[in-house]
């Protein structure tokens, strides 16, 4: 069944019911102020760090699910014999019935309408290009016949800005709220710890005055009531509550006279404000307003606000528009097109911070994480990449290794999960190869960088990547194959963490150190990698590094070779005993699909035949109907020398779930055997926009990717869990975009060598490239998966496949005719 559509005119999708199965969210902002928009209006909002600055509450793991937001409650007092109504004009939290309901997510805003006994509500939120802060428009229409005397009432709930606090110190917490009221009320600020530390403070105002306000939550919900049953909204009457200590809320209580036909809107801002530590105060007690001030006379219009929506709007309409794909095929197009790249500016700005399923307390940015997001937004914002990679790089530990992941605030690698994650290191290189494949600035190279955050151990960029490469080569195992540490990609192949103790951490736990325990996949990562190392060094005049780097990945190569092959497919690991996994002589976990994606994605065994045969093996063994599964069979029960992988029960995440991060791995796989048709069908296998029809199954976001899908060993198989905030958006888009499209930026210009089905017989792409326009358009009329006949670029022969670089602000226009 379907809950909505694809406006792809507009970019939005249109939700048509608000009981969708989950939650279905959208991300506000796209600098440093974010929040998290559910189709019912719940989420929450935080300025640059989810943890840190948190300036609404939410409660996760909630009953009922998404509650708590900012809420619009709705009175209409009634008049003759419609004796008046009390309603919740986005669904949650009264689930009230409504005549009519839609939510369109669109690009960086949302916005929910509905209609209830003839009074019409619409809200738009977004954050502006610029400012910290939210804004809702709202615009309430009487369609009815007679006059309408309407009370509504706005809702948000403070965090007491650290959010991990927040949930847990009570003792301290009930007693610090502080507000401050202005304007008779429509200007509220949350002040609370402003007195001591803090330079910030939250302001929640609406542009009219107000009949009155309340800050106290207790005052407003009423003793035991819940969202859902507010005594105020009922009593029709704000108390001008003001709050000290407990929960302090913000909400304005505003009159509303509609004649017939009449509609009257609303400008409310929620922001962040932060003042210099000498600039604090007005005057004793009473916080220095100007910032707050400023803010609010800049959207004290819903002109102003409509003006700043449609700047956000140009904004992601030129930023989409340096990719852009037209086919017949309009699901695949309005994926790669727009959302799949709307999906990675997500994971770009949040990591895996902060989700309806991350909290965004636990988790900062993640080394190899963001490495590889960075694949998802480099043609979008080149600069911002360049700016992610030296963030990233300066968490590096001088032997090469990394923090596993670092706090955004800070910039500074976090302890929680520490380090020794050998797989870490080579991302840095995926990352500055394809920010220098798309950019050409090797500039960045000469950059100095400290090590470990700290300046006095810095070093050029180079400099890094050397120790990243050399990592692996030093800490090889036994058979020669890289030592795998805590774990490698897989968080929970914990092959040295032998845990016995409930609640031990799987991750930071060495129980048994062997220095044994090695990784095929870290060897395919190294053969995938090296060579844009070499070719870097070579090209920045280092060509005794090139050398000994080539030499190396044909080392390492040997040695899959000699000890990464079962038979049948790529191995997966060697325990801390030394024992295999990820081979037919093992009783679970036989095959994986990590080794054997990148394995073949680095070329190893593409001249033997044994790519081809690893890659029967994974359909043979892993496919299913909604994708790839991690790893077969699902490990039965918990094995200590194995880690969380087998904690899972059978068919969720790493424990044979559909992963689908590594799906993509496969695809591109693919396209090295030249498969068009199988490499299409895997991507669309997990392509959310595929799964449209099917969302009671699947309940998540049809717009977006989740992290998982659960396996063939689960109950419910093809069921969705965390959507968003996944490696998957950025290595989908590269499986598209780069090797089926096949349009890729190679370090002299972009490659063209598409890997499509045969019935797929033309389609567009345009792309913006180093300072010009590529219009590119594929014709399949001979029905190949792969093959380009010839090239013209503006109607000239072209000879080979790589365009050059044009960097003349022009756009070219480029047949490519396969065959
Ligand atoms: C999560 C982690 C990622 C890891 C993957 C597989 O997505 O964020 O770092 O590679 O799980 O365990
Ligand atoms: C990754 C894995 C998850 C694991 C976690 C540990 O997110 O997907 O299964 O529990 O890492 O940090």
């Amino acid at each position: 069944m379907k809950y909505g559509h694809f406006d792809d005119e507009s970019r939005e999708y249109v939700i048509t019911r608000p009981d969708t199965p989950y939650p279905w969210i959208n991300y506000l902002g796209c600098e440093d102020f974010f929040g998290l928009f559910s189709n019912t209006s719940g989420g929450y909002c935080f300025y640059r760090d989810a943890r840190m600055l948190r300036l609404t509450r939410y409660r996760y793991n909630n009953v009922p699910t998404d509650t708590g937001g900012r809420y619009f409650y709705l009175r209409d007092s009634g008049a003759g014999n419609y004796s008046g109504d009390v309603w919740s004009p986005s669904w949650m939290p009264m689930k009230s019935a409504l005549d009519r309901y839609e939510c369109r997510h669109g690009m960086g805003y949302s916005k929910i309408s509905s209609a209830r006994n003839g009074l019409a509500f619409s809200q738009t939120s977004f954050v502006p290009l610029g400012d910290k802060c939210e804004i809702h428009k709202v615009t309430l229409k009487n369609e009815s016949s007679a006059e309408k005397n309407v009370d509504m009432f706005s809702f948000v709930e403070f965090c007491l800005w650290n959010a991990n606090d927040d949930m847990t110190n009570f003792q301290r917490n009930f007693s610090i709220g502080e507000v401050e009221i202005e304007n008779g009320g429509s200007r509220i600020f949350h002040k609370t710890e402003y007195r001591e530390r803090r330079n910030h403070y939250a302001v929640w105002a609406v542009n009219v005055p107000v009949a009155g306000f309340d800050t106290d939550r207790q005052t407003f919900l009423g003793l035991y009531n819940g969202f859902d049953s507010p005594q105020t909204v009922f009593v029709g009457k704000a108390n001008n509550s003001v709050a000290s200590g407990w929960s302090p809320i913000g909400s304005h209580h505003i009159n509303v006279k509609l004649a017939a036909g009449e509609s009257k809107s609303f400008v409310f801002v929620l922001g962040y404000c932060e003042n210099p530590e000498d600039q604090k105060w007005e005057k004793q007690s009473v916080i220095n307003k100007k910032p707050a001030n400023a803010l609010l006379e800049k959207y004290s219009t819903p002109e102003a606000a409509d003006k700043a929506l449609a700047s956000l709007n140009d904004y992601w309409k030129s930023l989409l528009g340096r990719f852009t794909v037209n086919a017949e095929d309009k699901k695949m197009a309005r994926m790669a097109g727009v959302w799949n790249q709307y999906q990675c500016m997500v994971t770009f700005n949040m990591s895996r911070s902060a989700s309806y399923f991350e909290s965004g307390i636990g988790r900062g940015m993640g080394f190899r994480d963001s490495n590889q997001d960075l694949l998802g937004f480099v043609h979008l914002v080149p600069e911002r990449a360049r700016e992610r990679i030296l963030d990233i790089a300066a968490t590096q530990f001088p032997d090469g290794s990394a923090y596993h992941q670092y706090q955004p605030l800070t910039k500074r690698g976090n302890n929680d999960i520490g380090s020794g994650f050998n797989d870490d290191p080579l991302w840095l290189i995926f990352g500055v190869a394809a920010y220098i494949k798309e950019t050409g600035d090797y500039g960045i190279l000469d950059e100095m960088v400290p090590f470990d955050n700290n300046e006095a151990l810095s070093e050029t960029l180079f400099v890094h990547l050397k120790r990243s490469f050399e990592y692996p080569i030093k800490n090889a195992g036994p058979h020669g194959l890289p030592l795998i540490g805590r774990a490698d990609w897989n968080d929970c192949l914990n092959l040295n963490c032998f845990s016995s103790t409930p609640g031990e951490s799987f991750q930071t736990t060495a129980n048994f150190e062997s220095g044994i325990a090695e990784s095929v996949l870290i060897a395919g990562i190294f053969v995938f990698v090296g060579p844009d190392y070499a070719e870097i060094c070579r090209r920045t005049g280092r060509k005794e590094e090139a050398e000994y780097a080539e030499k190396e990945v044909a080392k390492m190569i040997e040695t899959v070779n000699q000890h990464g092959w079962d038979g049948d497919w790529f191995l997966r690991a060697y325990d801390a005993y030394g024992k295999k996994i990820g081979s037919r002589e093992c009783e679970d976990g036989k095959i994986f699909i990590e080794s054997n994606g990148f394995a073949v994605m680095a070329g190893i065994g593409l001249e033997d035949g044994r790519a081809k045969k690893a890659l029967d093996s994974v359909k043979q063994h892993l496919d299913s109907p909604y994708g790839i599964v991690l790893q077969q069979p699902a490990y039965k029960n918990y094995h200590i020398e194995l880690g969380e992988i087998s904690s899972y029960p059978p068919g969720y995440k790493e424990n044979a779930g559909i992963f689908c991060h590594n799906n993509p791995w496969v695809t591109i796989a693919e396209t090295k055997l030249g498969r068009g048709t199988r490499a299409f069908e895997t991507y669309t296998k997990i392509c959310p926009a595929y799964r449209e029809d099917d969302s009671d199954l699947r309940r998540l976001e049809p717009y977006v990717y989740a992290q998982m899908v659960a396996g063939k060993d689960a109950v419910r198989h093809g069921e969705a869990k965390n959507s968003w905030l996944t490696g998957t958006a950025a290595w989908t888009f590269v499986s598209i975009a780069h090797y089926i499209l096949g349009v890729r930026p190679v370090f002299d210009g972009l490659l063209i060598e598409p890997c499509i089905p045969s019935t797929m017989k033309e389609y567009t792409v345009t792309r913006y490239y180093r300072g010009a326009d590529y219009h590119i358009t594929v014709d399949n009329s001979a029905g190949v998966e792969k093959g380009v006949k010839s090239i013209t670029v503006d109607g000239n022969a072209h000879n080979g496949n790589v365009l050059p670089v044009f960097a003349d602000g022009k756009v070219h226009k480029i047949t490519v005719i396969m065959g």
